[in-house]
């Protein structure tokens, strides 16, 4: 198979593209990503000499430029998406023109050269779901940030191609994914950062809200599965069923790098935040047969001790990039300074 992976530099995308590489031998991989701020050639480079791997600097909303690398693949994957909701709430344009205008860009060329297309989504389509309840693929979407609502125009504008042109689309709802190579505006990558440095951990109000976590190799393992394996027309959420209050999740870091909690600040809340997310993930793991490789302590343990071994890679980010350090004055500047 040929595969054109969007986002391929992003976090989850270089992983997917090590995993085809590693999985399929057969495969091709053509990457296409547009290198802003969370991109990151350094993520591609144990693929980067794999004659099977080839990659294009652009963004996925051109349509001349998609319309050339589309026509030598047999499927699409797209992880290209602004992904971060705090910075949606800061430019919301940004995220619709990315995980809107660049999906449908995408579809186009998928209709029109026959292709496959896999959209990874989020568990964030979902909304706020209360607890003792899971989301299954029928859940309604309520999306509550400028982010996930983005994300869910993304997956309607999949669906209405699936029902108007017949094109064959599949979507995965991804749950909050952690592991090497993450850009550290995320939770777990900005918390172990901060502590590495001896700064505050802002978490916001009282820190109570639930996530539900898994490793990127897990994730982008049933991303494979669904675009190998999945129905047309169909969603899949992928999720480790390992539920955590945030709180708890910023002791297991401190905990690991043995840092004290008198580092954890809290802060002002993020407008309309999302109490919890729980997902049910009985579809993907019945009729797909995917299962996660690391239970939680493995998957948090492994991210913390990647950041421990690699300060080059998040050092070259937070010391040497602006992008970063004007997002965290405008993001964190007046929360840590108490006003
Ligand atoms: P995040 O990693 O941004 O993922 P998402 O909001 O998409 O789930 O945030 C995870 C949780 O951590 C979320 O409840 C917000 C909270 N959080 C903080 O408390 N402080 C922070 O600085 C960040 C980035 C997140």
């Amino acid at each position: 198979m040929r595969i054109l992976v969007t986002g391929a530099a992003g976090f989850i995308g270089s992983a997917y593209v090590r995993h085809v590489l590693h999985e399929h031998a057969a495969d091709r991989v053509l990457g296409l990503d547009l290198l802003t701020y969370a991109g990151n050639m350094a993520n591609l480079a144990e693929v980067r000499d794999d004659p099977r791997f080839g990659f294009v600097q652009g963004d996925i909303a051109d349509a001349g430029l998609v319309g050339q690398v589309a026509t030598d693949v047999d499927a699409i994957v797209n992880f290209a998406a602004e992904t971060h909701v705090d910075r949606s709430l800061l430019d919301p344009e940004a995220f619709a023109k990315a995980n809107v205008i660049g999906v449908m860009t995408l579809l186009e060329a998928a209709r029109t050269n026959g292709l496959r297309m896999l959209q990874v989504s989020t568990d964030e389509v979902y909304g706020h779901v209360p607890s003792g309840d899971a989301a299954n693929e029928h859940y309604p979407l309520r999306p509550r940030s400028p982010y996930s609502a983005a994300k869910a125009g993304g997956e309607l504008m999949c669906q209405a191609h699936g029902t108007s042109y017949e094109t064959d689309v599949v979507i995965t709802r991804g749950a909050n994914t952690i592991g090497p190579r993450q850009y550290p505006e995320k939770l777990v990558p900005l918390f172990v950062t901060n502590a590495l440095q001896d700064l505050s951990l802002p978490v916001y109000g009282d820190g109570r809200q639930v996530r539900n976590w898994m490793h990127v190799e897990d994730h982008a393992a049933a991303v494979d599965l669904v675009l190998r394996h999945g129905a047309s027309g169909e969603a899949y959420n992928v999720g480790a069923d390992n539920e955590r209050e945030n709180l708890d999740v910023v002791h297991a870091i401190l905990e690991r790098l043995d840092k004290p909690r008198s580092l954890i600040r809290h802060v002002a809340d993020r407008p309309g935040h999302d109490r919890r997310y729980g997902l049910d993930t009985t579809r993907l793991r019945e009729e797909l047969g995917w299962a996660p490789h690391r239970d939680w302590l493995q998957t948090l343990n492994d991210t913390v001790d990647w950041y421990v071994a690699n300060p080059d890679w998040w050092q070259s980010i937070r010391e040497h990039d602006p992008r970063f350090q004007d997002y965290y004055e405008r993001q964190y500047g007046q929360r840590l300074a108490g006003v």
